[in-house]
């Protein structure tokens, strides 16, 4: 089998994650409710994986990081926690329904950001008075294009609007440094880029700016208090922790540590560029978005000439063994921009672990079904 569905998930995860989930399921207590060492192991862990994480996304408070079941799971919680049905957003084409779908249930008015034919932004657009916030995502999970997050939040500081950022395809794949980059509220999930098991991820959340728990409960501190807690990380972390996954996902931090990020940022975008550069010329290829951009999150998705997208995908897998995922990828708008929203395309996504190989053999497919 050869994977190529690293946007959706990653299934080939180092050697230690697995070893550091099975570990964590056989030894770790319940983080902040106990003083015996198992409670206190697993305390230690989620204190550390904070941590971890806060270096990685430049972030100087890590206790400003909830973790968070995946990336909606986090968008879920922005959204819900800090947009009412009067306010004005703006999002763009780009979103993922994890947005999409929490914007709409709000009934907030939304401004939406274009796209043109090869999927890029188009950054002139209009920020209505009062506007409360701008979603953006940093990646776009069907063409691989990138946001350029400063220039965004840049144009949401001056009109005192706060940027909350979706960070599902980035993470893991090209650098963050939410301070650097102006990033209010930053949501990620750890078992794509970064590697490590389901059911991890996060939100951060700058100090200053108020997320209102929509889910509340135990916390660990403050029993008697009727109210949940409202400093980070509790505010946003109800009932216990996913720590079995967070071991895993720090286990895959330290991995890429280990590695260094650059050489895994580099590794990606050196097999998409082996990809793209194999597959440009055959015959009846459309592929989708800003191609020639330098910073890109190793997503390719295309369409040839003739063949519906879900066959495509389909005989990729049973004639190849090659995993890719076909139809609308759960973002309706950018396939409306593309055109494709009546086809929908064929996605290619890259992991550390695909090899030049795999690379060679996906292109090799690709002709061969063309030819046919
Ligand atoms: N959001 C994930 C994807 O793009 C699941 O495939």
């Amino acid at each position: 089998m050869i994977y190529f569905d690293n946007a959706a998930t990653t299934i080939q995860k180092p050697r230690s994650v697995k070893r550091a989930v099975y570990n964590a399921i056989d030894t770790m207590g319940n983080p902040s409710r106990g003083a015996h060492e198992p409670a206190l192991k697993a305390a230690r862990l989620v204190y550390d994986t904070r941590e971890r994480l806060a270096r990685l996304f430049g972030i100087s408070d890590p206790s400003r990081i909830a973790f968070a079941l995946n990336a909606t799971d986090a968008l879920n919680m922005a959204v819900n926690g800090l947009v009412r049905s009067s306010d004005n957003i703006i999002t763009s084409m780009w979103e993922h329904n994890s947005v999409l779908r929490p914007l709409y249930a709000r009934g907030a008015k939304l401004t939406l950001i274009k796209s043109d034919r090869l999927g890029r932004h188009d950054y002139t657009f209009e920020v209505k008075e009062n506007t409360k916030a701008i979603f953006i995502n940093h990646a776009s999970n069907v063409t691989g294009n990138v946001t350029d997050i400063k220039r965004i939040s840049d144009i949401a500081h001056k009109n005192n609007a706060l940027l909350v950022v979706d960070a599902a395809q980035t993470a893991g794949c090209t650098d963050i440094n939410v301070e650097d980059m102006g990033i209010d509220v930053l949501c990620f999930t750890g078992h794509k880029g970064l590697m490590g098991p389901q059911g991890t991820g996060g939100i951060y959340v700058r100090k200053g700016v108020d997320i209102k728990p929509f889910r509340t409960g135990g916390s660990g501190i403050h029993s008697f208090d009727k109210r949940h807690p409202s400093d980070m990380p509790e505010a946003l972390e109800a009932g216990t922790l996913n720590c079995h996954g967070i071991a895993g996902l720090n286990a895959a931090l330290i991995f890429m540590e280990n590695i260094g990020t650059e050489n895994i940022y580099g590794r990606k975008k050196a097999l998409e560029k082996r990809f793209i550069s194999g597959i440009e010329d055959i015959k009846g290829i459309r592929i989708y978005g800003d191609i020639s951009a330098e910073e890109r999150a190793c997503v390719v998705t295309l369409n040839i000439e003739g063949i519906s997208s879900d066959v495509l995908c389909d005989r990729l897998w049973t004639e190849y063994g090659i995993c890719t995922r076909a139809g609308a990828h759960c973002a309706p708008l950018i396939h409306k921009a593309l055109g494709t929203d009546d086809i929908g395309a064929v996605r290619f996504s890259f992991s550390y672990f695909n090899t030049e190989e795999e690379i060679d053999k996906g292109i090799q497919a690709l002709k061969e079904i063309s030819e046919l």
